[in-house]
């Protein structure tokens, strides 16, 4: 094999098969593009004319980055600011490929990936398609996702793809992301947490950077290996150098007013006030709003850089970091290994097999105040809907990352222990469960919450981002 899955890329070192596969590849998935104003564009194929559907895909490859491209183009914009214009990648759901006409043996085997999120609603805990937001109850074929410095070169880019589109292809909905940043330059989400600092780290030079200048690797480890994102992709040109990857869209609306309420009221049920009133939220999450892990400190103001080296061996009963929390259910950091090992056989490289490579972005206006560089400064409204987050992540096995993620971790409220409760952020329960959270931060004593709802599934799909020569090929 020449491309040594098993281990994380040195893409700056390229030999001339990885460089090969990396020019075949998609980007985003490695790493992310970066870009602060996205637009995912949702499509169907009429599949009684799927030759002009496989000529409009064949057309828009041109567009595609290739994973060596978009690290190339990077490096040049953090040395010189040279502006790479658009990301474009695209992606084809289980349904896409046969209306398509593509045969089975190069439709991606991946089963929860055949059945599309659809079929899953009941495992995930999902609402009813009925409820779903329009453009997502259609059978979604595909997905071109644009990325650019600005709204015009979204706008711009999305324009002439679409130029060439059939009257057979018809277009089902556009979601548009719009990335927030904090005084600090970090990207934050809805209710005003910092997001996207815990990634697996898929490239040796990112790895590197990790453990030299933002805060080391020795406690919790980010390398993971390709295999951890890529598979090879069927019907790709390229032998053994033609890869994808699995790529899980859900659009979450995010109730802000109704998360910051109960988060004020259980600061004054708990009786913080002062230095430590931003406990109640980070509790929650286990970051604090500026990113501050709350396994490290009760109090915020850890950020520079914002620490990711940590893991929870020190808290095992869940005194400063709960059990619930958003981080330490979405990544227990060996919790599992602990409590589950001696009799389950769990090993840190099997729980380490269900991190994916988040890509999400925020959508939907905010009002709020800006300092001179246009960083937010404070959030000064709260939507109960409208806003929220494009979740997008990329993995090789969609139940081992994804759905094992959402269900046996944030829903289930017996993960890591038996009542640890449900992920407040994400959990989407069939009963209401309660959480235990510290009454004092490190101290056992624990009291019962009911934080849950705040976050509601609009729509989505399984997709495949295929390599760029199967795109191609068409
Ligand atoms: C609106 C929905 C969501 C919000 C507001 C949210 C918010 C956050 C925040 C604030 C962080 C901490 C920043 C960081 O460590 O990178 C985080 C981390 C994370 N989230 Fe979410 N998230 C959401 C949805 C999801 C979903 C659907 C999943 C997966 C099923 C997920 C998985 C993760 C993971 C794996 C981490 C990193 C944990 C770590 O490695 O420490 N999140 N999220």
């Amino acid at each position: 094999m020449p491309i040594d899955l098993g281990a994380a890329l040195a893409w700056e070192k390229a030999s001339a098969d990885e460089k090969r596969m990396l020019e075949d590849l998609q980007g985003n998935i490695l790493k992310g593009h970066g870009r602060e104003h996205t637009q995912n564009i949702f499509f169907h194929i009429d599949a009684k004319e799927s030759a002009e559907g496989r000529n409009f895909i064949r057309s828009i490859s041109g567009w595609v980055k290739s994973g060596y491209r978009q690290l190339d183009e990077a490096k040049k914009y953090r040395l010189y600011r040279q502006d790479a214009g658009a990301f474009v990648g695209l992606m084809l759901s289980a349904s896409g490929y046969a209306a398509l006409g593509i045969p089975d043996d190069q439709i991606p085997a991946d089963e929860a990936f055949r059945s599309g999120l659809k079929k899953r609603q009941d495992l995930l805990n999902d609402p009813k398609v009925k409820a779903w937001d329009e453009g997502f109850q259609a059978e979604i074929h595909g997905m071109i996702l644009i990325g650019g410095l600005d709204e015009s070169q979204v706008r711009k880019t999305r324009r002439n793809i679409l130029k060439i589109k059939p009257e057979s292809v018809t277009i089902l909905g556009v979601e548009t992301g719009l990335a927030m940043k904090n005084k600090n330059g970090d990207g934050i989400e809805h209710f005003g947490y910092v997001d996207g600092r815990s990634q697996p780290l898929l490239l040796v030079e990112d790895i590197n950077r990790e453990a030299t200048d933002n805060g080391g690797i020795d406690i919790w480890d980010p390398t993971f290996p390709l295999k951890q994102v890529l598979v090879p992709c069927p019907g790709g040109l390229l032998k053994e150098l033609s890869f994808g990857s699995y790529f899980v869209f859900r659009k979450l609306e995010q109730n802000v007013k109704g998360f910051k309420d109960k988060e004020a009221a259980i600061a004054d049920e708990f009786g913080l006030s002062g230095d430590e009133e931003e406990l109640a939220g980070a509790l929650i999450v286990g970051r604090f709003e500026d990113g501050t892990p709350v396994i490290l400190q009760k109090t915020d103001k850890l950020i520079d850089p914002v620490p990711n080296n940590f893991d929870f061996s020190g808290d095992t009963q869940g005194n400063k970091c709960p059990f619930h929390s958003h981080i330490r259910k979405t990544n227990p950091r060996g919790d599992s290994v602990r409590e589950f090992g001696a009799t389950f056989g769990v090993t840190l490289e099997a729980e380490r097999s269900h991190i994916m490579a988040r890509r999400g972005i925020t959508y939907g206006a905010r009002n709020t105040k800006i300092d001179a560089d246009g960083q937010i400064i404070e959030l000064k409204d709260k939507p109960i809907g409208g806003v929220g987050l494009l979740f997008m992540a990329y993995q090789s096995d969609i139940a081992n990352q994804f759905e094992f993620t959402q269900v046996s971790w944030a829903n289930s409220p017996q993960f890591v222990k038996d009542d640890a409760g449900i992920d407040p952020v994400i959990g989407q329960g069939q009963n209401p469960t309660s959480q235990q959270q510290p009454v004092k931060w490190g101290e056992e004593a624990k009291k019962t919450i009911d934080f849950q709802g705040f976050v509601s599934m609009k729509g989505g799909e399984y997709f495949f981002a295929p390599s760029i020569s199967f795109l191609k090929n068409l």
